[in-house]
């Protein structure tokens, strides 16, 4: 399946791993819808690759429900959802903050369950959409419960899980839902020692995007390649 001619929705674009995202779905002729908090963000995001603004904090129902009713507008069908805003806090279970377990879980899970949902007739119109999670091996079981972190290991590992399940539930819609790790990329969130470029990481963003028809899906993705979960 090519991304020509395709509507892509990326969430968080504003700087990071989304518009490198953006940017590879526009190069091969996809058509970008651009998330992100603020209006000048989305703007100036959307400007970069000829895109489409949206903007909306995705920390609180209103402002999913705002993007959401956006989205809809400017896309009846929805080809390609790709959840990519996120959030880092640290902390253990001595020290994790309740603040930093709910901004978690209120954008690195809620957001992504509540924006599919609230799209989920856009994505049934288009013809086999595909959902990218751009998740983390800090919430993989196999291998990345090593401790700390606490608030976005476990995020990361529950939206791993609302990947399985919907996979499940959109699999006789033809939709195919699936994760990602995108490596220690450098950004704000990887830091400047990180290893990998969000260029490189949004490889596979495009890569699950385009799988074909009857392709995986409720599956977790580093490098084009499938990891346990
Ligand atoms: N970098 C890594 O090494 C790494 C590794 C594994 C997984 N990831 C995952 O990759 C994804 C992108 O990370 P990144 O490295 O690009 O992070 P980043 O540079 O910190 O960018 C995060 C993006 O999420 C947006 N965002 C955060 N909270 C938001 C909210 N409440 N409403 C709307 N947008 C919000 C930010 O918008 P603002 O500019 O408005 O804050 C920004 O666009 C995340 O899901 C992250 O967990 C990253």
């Amino acid at each position: 399946m090519q991304i020509n001619g395709r509507t892509a929705l990326v969430t968080g674009t504003s700087r990071g791993i989304g518009p490198a995202i953006a940017r590879a779905f526009a190069d091969q002729g996809g058509r970008v819808i651009c998330h992100a908090r603020t209006e000048d963000d989305a703007r100036r995001a959307a400007e970069e690759v000829g895109g489409e603004p949206v903007a909306g904090d995705l920390g609180d129902a209103a402002g999913i429900a705002e993007v959401a009713a956006r989205v809809a507008t400017l896309a009846p069908e929805l080809d390609v959802l790709v959840h990519n805003a996120g959030v880092l806090r640290r902390g253990g279970v001595d020290d994790a903050l309740r603040d930093d377990l709910d901004v978690c879980f209120a954008v690195n899970v809620v957001a992504p369950i509540g924006l599919t949902q609230a799209l989920l007739p856009q994505l049934r119109a288009a013809d086999a959409a595909r959902i990218v999670v751009v998740s983390s091996t800090m919430g993989q079981f196999a291998g990345g419960m090593t401790g700390g972190s606490l608030p976005y290991r476990v995020s990361k590992a529950a939206v791993n899980a609302f990947v399985a399940c919907t996979a499940t539930e959109l699999a006789g819609d033809g939709i195919l839902v699936n994760a990602m790790h995108p490596g220690w990329v450098k950004t704000a969130m990887g830091g400047p020692a990180a290893t990998v470029t969000p260029e490189e990481a949004a490889v596979t963003a495009l890569y699950l995007a385009t799988l074909p028809d009857g392709g995986p899906t409720g599956r977790f993705w580093r490098g084009c390649l499938e990891i346990p979960w």
